[in-house]
């Protein structure tokens, strides 16, 4: 039951009353927190988008409203009409906490059953629960201040794109695959029946095709589909900052960014970003950090141990580096009295990534430790101790194999370890670097034959252009990252504007010229009227959000998310549909269960 409005207007915001507004009289709307009956008095905490406002009802005050307050429990949406008067006992913890509302009069306008979750902050109660109620668990403060920095996020982009020449424009949903590399959501077509639009992974040919318009330089906050295995900063559904500019190389697209990262952060988070951000090849951020999006927040950099145990008895380490690969290491600070069982855990969770143990030193004060002491020489413990400059308490990990093993095992192992000592607690510091230099394309074992690494349109670095086809695999690409705190935040790239040299692309990637024109024929038919040189780049703005917002969840930062399965627990979708809508596609539905 709940009473009519009848041309009652709010004045104010609960959250925005200070002392300043004392002796006003003020109308306010919103949701009870929490009631308090005090005898002669009440107290109700009412909520709204701005913050929380104490009212105080008596029969001194006014005796209907006074009763009418006792009925109200908590979520039940009132209005309240009064005067703000100073608070007898203020309360410090809260913006509006030297002031409360004498109340007047009060309108119930919708009761509340008992919700199912609590509105409060630092909610603990299961994410099912919470997405199935999802409209209650956003009514809480903290998620509420989420999606306000997620509004104040997008119009500092769109002020910034906009006052450096870009025009905002809206690409198809309804498409047909982009290659960007994930599994597609495909929607079935009513007018050809047993054919499927595919739902966009990006922009990406789209906004290519904008430049050949000559629009010159474009940008969209949009919505791109990835049907991948979910993880804590993936969702299937999620938004991109998306841009495209004509006439550029890759110093004009990073520099505009750095300026367009510097403004962000600076005026949602009040984080000064120093420009210019460092860069890193891709090659060294393996080779250091064993990973293509470092976290610097940290040292513990990976040391190449090869040259120094090429020649020991440990057949393991000679082996490694004889079959080409390598024995590389990290020096963990104040761990070297770690117990066996640790260290233990610590070689099963190497092997996840493919290595097939982990050996160590633990450099102790009176003693160095280590299960191939027996293996090696003095002077070959001493060379490691030496050349990955430990120190007493350092606890050293090694692992040898193929490179690929060798970087990927040591480049998880050390954020593990990062973890462990508890270094990344600190979620103030921002250190984004731009990763460059990425190889163009790498070579797919198990179909035997290269794939591009970001997309087939990508341009190769001017240098190793005359290597694209006797060496494939040496090609580094104009393409770039933009990592922050060992997360992708975003990529791209300079593409190809030249149809010999994207022909030439295609032959290294397999493609026959027909296969190349049956997927991406519309562009390359477009590249026939005078392309001009482009490129761009394309934020996970979701990501961004988490960074500004400070949660590790990039559920918390979409409305309405998916859970770790691509379900829906609010509306329960997927979900089936009748056999009549799937006859007017032109479907029969057979299941494979497996
Ligand atoms: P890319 O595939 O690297 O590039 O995507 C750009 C950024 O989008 C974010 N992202 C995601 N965020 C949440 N959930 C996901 N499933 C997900 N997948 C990607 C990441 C990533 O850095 N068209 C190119 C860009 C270009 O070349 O201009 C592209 O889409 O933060
Ligand atoms: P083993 O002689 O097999 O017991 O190995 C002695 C030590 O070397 C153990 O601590 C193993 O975990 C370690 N070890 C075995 N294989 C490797 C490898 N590929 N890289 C690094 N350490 C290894």
């Amino acid at each position: 039951m709940g009473e009519s409005l009848n041309g009652l207007k709010r004045t104010i915001m609960c959250g925005e009353l200070r002392e300043s507004n004392v002796g006003q009289k003020c109308v306010v709307m919103g949701w009870v927190q929490r009631k308090r009956n005090l005898g002669g008095l009440v107290f109700v905490d009412l909520r709204d988008r701005e913050g929380i406002l104490q009212v105080v009802f008596g029969e001194e005050i006014n005796k209907e409203a006074f009763e009418k307050a006792d009925l109200v429990k908590p979520e039940y949406c009132i209005a309240v009409e009064g005067q703000l008067v100073r608070r007898q006992s203020p309360n410090e913890n809260l913006p509006t906490g030297m002031v409360e509302l004498k109340g007047e009069s009060i309108k119930i306008l919708s009761e509340s059953e008992t919700p199912p979750i609590y509105i409060k902050e630092d909610l603990d109660t299961d994410e099912m629960v919470r997405l199935k109620y999802r409209y209650l668990d956003l009514r809480r403060p903290d998620m509420q201040k989420i999606f306000i920095t997620r509004h104040k996020t997008a119009k500092v982009v769109r002020n910034f794109l906009d006052e450096n020449g870009f025009l905002e424009l809206e690409t198809p949903m309804l498409t047909k695959s982009t290659p960007e590399g994930a599994r597609d959501y495909i929607v079935p077509s009513r007018n050809y029946p047993g054919m499927f639009y595919a739902l966009p992974q990006s922009p990406q040919l789209f906004k290519q095709l904008l430049m050949v318009s000559g629009f010159d330089k474009y940008f969209q906050i949009t919505k791109c589909f990835r049907d991948e295995d979910l993880r804590a900063n993936r969702q299937p559904e999620f938004t991109q900052i998306d841009m495209e500019l004509s006439f550029v190389d890759m110093e004009d697209v990073i520099e505009l960014n750095e300026k367009l990262i510097q403004k962000v952060f600076k005026e949602v988070a009040n984080v000064d970003v120093k420009l210019p951000i460092q860069r890193m090849p891709y090659k060294e951020a393996m080779n250091k950090y064993g990973s293509d999006k470092p976290d610097l927040r940290f040292g513990m950099e990976i040391n190449d141990l090869s040259d120094v145990v090429r020649n020991c008895d440990f057949k393991v380490f000679k082996d490694a580096v004889e079959n080409g690969g390598s024995v590389r290491a990290i020096k963990v600070p104040n761990s070297a009295g770690m117990g066996r069982k640790q260290i233990d855990k610590l070689t099963e969770f190497v092997k996840t990534y493919k290595a097939k143990g982990l050996a160590w030193i633990a450099y102790k004060e009176d003693e160095i430790k280590s299960p191939i002491a027996k293996f090696l020489k003095e002077e070959e413990i001493q060379g490691i101790i030496d050349k990955i400059n430990a120190e007493v308490g350092d606890l050293i990990l090694i692992v040898a194999d193929k490179d690929s093993v060798v970087l990927q095992s040591l480049g998880a192992l050390r954020l593990e370890m990062a973890n462990k000592l508890e270094l990344l607690k600190d979620n103030s510091e921002f250190r984004f670097v731009w990763v460059t230099e990425f190889p163009l394309v790498s070579y797919n074992e198990e179909e035997e034959r290269y794939q591009a690494e970001h997309h087939p349109f990508t341009m190769p670095m001017e240098e190793d252009i005359p290597y694209l086809e006797s060496d494939p695999g040496r090609v580094r690409a104009e393409a770039y990252d933009i990592v922050l705190n060992g997360e992708e935040l975003g990529g791209g790239s300079i593409r190809i504007h030249d149809t010999t040299l994207q022909e030439k692309m295609f032959r290294v990637l397999g493609f026959t010229k027909e296969s190349a024109w049956e997927r991406f024929g519309f562009l390359l038919d477009a590249f026939k009227f005078g392309p001009p040189p482009h490129g761009g780049l394309a934020y996970g703005f979701d990501r961004m959000i988490m960074f500004l917002a400070g949660t590790e969840n990039i559920k918390d930062v979409i409305t309405f998310p998916k859970n770790q399965n691509a379900f829906c627990p609010l509306t329960e979708a997927p979900n089936v549909v009748d056999d009549k809508q799937l006859g007017e596609l032109g479907i029969e539905k057979k299941i494979n269960e497996k």
